[in-house]
């Protein structure tokens, strides 16, 4: 038996679209068990994972069942896929003796998943930055900044990075290019820096959350509640529709009032302010 623990993550935190990522402290249990009859699921995104990981080094993967012990809700914006994708990757390569190293594992993860800002942090934990180059992703790591803690609020329905993706234009206003590049520059600097203060300039968007807001309804609501109880920074966390608000360690005032705020907005909403983590998937 093998098991393997991973973490939740959220991706763009306003401004990085598609290139920043941040490792949360929500953790998914994952046993891979070897078994005498063929796990029925082939679909299951965990199972493809690591049957990728055994195609490519040429090894035929043996029946096999996945139990689950699920904190990270699914298809909500908080990474649960990456997640699921990690977990398969690493299985794989230990029962593959696949012997690959953890970059290519991050090559392979992100192929699946189709864009890096989920996967790297999911693989390596911490505030990351990625970008894709000629096929290659390139990635930055640092250990989060401890004095920051993050209120995860999500809603009870879910909502499909497809559909998110589908919502986005297919091309932007040069304007709106420069904004961003700004924004997500100060957002990298404040997350490695701990410039709270700096987070405040650096968290807006025009790229994506103008367009992804009308699938979360009480979107502005939400984000100008943060910002007046005091949060220094607050974003759709990936595609969504989870929100996330950046909090100061020391914030003990957010979180009653928040929960109290979020029981007027459609959705049932559920917030849990948790750390960040950095710590990546680990057998
Ligand atoms: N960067 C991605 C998006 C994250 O916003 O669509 C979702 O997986």
């Amino acid at each position: 038996m093998l098991e393997v623990t991973v973490k939740a993550t959220t991706a763009n935190l306003g401004p990085g679209f598609d290139c920043l990522g941040l490792a949360l402290n929500i953790e998914n249990k994952v046993k891979f068990i070897k078994s005498d009859k063929d796990f029925t699921d082939k679909n299951n995104i965990i199972y493809q994972s690591a049957k990728k990981i055994f195609d490519l080094s040429g090894k035929t993967m043996p029946p096999i069942e996945i139990e689950q012990e699920i904190n990270i809700p699914i298809c909500r914006g908080l990474g649960s896929s990456a997640a699921c994708i990690a977990a398969g990757c690493i299985a794989g390569n230990i029962m593959s003796g696949a012997n690959m190293s953890l970059d290519e594992l991050i090559e392979i993860g992100t192929e699946i998943e189709g864009h890096p800002d989920n996967i790297v942090p999911a693989f390596l934990g911490g505030f990351t930055v990625s970008s894709m180059d000629e096929g290659k992703v390139v990635y930055f790591r640092q250990d989060a900044y401890e004095g920051f803690k993050y209120a995860v609020m999500y809603p009870d329905y879910t909502l499909p990075t497809s559909q998110a993706r589908g919502v986005l234009p297919k091309e932007i206003a040069f304007s709106d290019g420069v904004f961003n590049v700004g924004k997500a520059s100060l957002f990298t600097a404040a997350m490695i820096s701990g410039d709270g203060e700096l987070l405040k300039y650096a968290c807006k968007d025009k790229l994506h959350q103008p367009y992804r807001k009308s699938l979360v309804p009480g979107f502005d609501d939400i984000i100008d509640k943060a910002q007046s109880l005091g949060a220094l920074a607050s974003f759709l966390s990936g595609a969504g529709p989870t929100i996330i608000a950046i909090l100061s360690k020391d914030d003990n005032d957010f979180e009653t009032a928040m929960k109290e705020h979020l029981k007027k907005i459609k959705g049932k909403w559920t917030l849990k302010v948790v750390g960040p983590s950095n710590e990546g998937a680990r057998v």
